[in-house]
């Protein structure tokens, strides 16, 4: 079948233009040999929902969405997936052949991707999980780890209501813990997770006492500048299996390009190169 268009693909949001998804779909484009392109689009709240309809008209067959449109994209959807509307919010926009638009979210996805790829053996299940912080990010990795099979979730948040919220939201698996005694949970913790921004290039410094880290606990972090914060590095040190935040990028990528191109990709050494590079 001859196509009479490039499909195109791109990444919504206000600060899109250091973001890694260009060059990670344009990569993967390359590698398989297949027409397409995935660009940066720089759209404001104002205009997103004239954005979003006409994109579909010029040859878009979907779109990532980013900082600060990924709860508003999923109001402006014809059709919301269940995990998207778990979340509160969509990254992935894909346009239908019959003009509707469908959003759905697979950062959750990608985050037990990452682990399940970089800590063979690694079941959500294994044992209390961890999570630090309480923003959107923590949204995705919750319901992802509920999805997983954990039956429990020591949630700890600088700002504890927004960790109550979640907890009123997401059931009796979560136990909301006092931000100051965040450091005292890491013992009975099986798997650790930063979603808060602490550790990452220009942000404040990770602060969470790590003393209480176990040998043989699985200890990730969704900042990925740098790629081996100040957790990452005394986890190692401790003897944990630690997994840094490019997985859960590159990962959070693979429905994505997908369904918007018609091939699976892979996520290997290969693709971690392409994007470091
Ligand atoms: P994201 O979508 O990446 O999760 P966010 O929704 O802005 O971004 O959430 C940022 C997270 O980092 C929050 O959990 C935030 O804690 P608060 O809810 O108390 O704001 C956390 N965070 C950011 N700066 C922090 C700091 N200096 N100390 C502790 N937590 C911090």
């Amino acid at each position: 079948m001859s196509m009479d268009y490039i499909p195109l693909a791109g990444v919504i949001g206000t600060s899109v233009v250091h973001s890694k998804s260009p060059r990670l779909h344009r990569y993967w484009l390359r590698r398989y040999g297949l027409r397409g392109d995935y660009v940066p689009l720089h759209v404001t709240d104002a205009n997103l929902a004239q954005v979003v309809k006409t994109l579909p008209k010029m040859g878009f067959v979907g779109a990532n969405v980013t900082i600060p449109h990924k709860v508003a994209a999923i109001e402006l959807a014809d059709q919301v997936s269940d995990r998207a509307i778990l979340i509160g919010a969509a990254n992935t926009l894909i346009f239908r052949d019959d003009g509707s638009v469908y959003a759905d979210n697979t950062d959750g996805y990608g985050f037990t991707a990452s682990l399940r790829q970089s800590a063979p053996g690694w079941q959500a299940s294994n044992g209390p999980c961890a999570v630090l912080g309480a923003g959107g990010a923590a949204r995705a990795v919750i319901s992802s780890l509920i999805e997983a099979g954990a039956t429990e979730v020591l949630l700890s948040n600088r700002t504890r209501p927004k960790a109550e919220a979640l907890k009123t939201e997401f059931g009796s698996k979560v136990r909301v813990v006092d931000w100051v005694q965040a450091g005292n949970v890491l013992e009975d913790a099986a798997t650790v997770i930063n979603t808060t921004s602490l550790g990452m290039t220009g942000a404040a410094e990770f602060r969470v006492p790590l003393d209480g880290l176990r040998r043989g606990t699985v200890v990730t972090d969704l900042v990925y500048t740098p790629l081996r914060t100040t957790l990452l590095q005394q986890a190692d040190a401790a003897g944990c299996i630690t997994v840094d935040g490019l997985g859960m990028l590159l990962h959070q990528a693979v429905p994505c390009f997908e369904r918007w191109f018609g091939k699976r990709p892979d996520v290997d050494d290969e693709t971690r190169a392409a994007i470091l590079g």
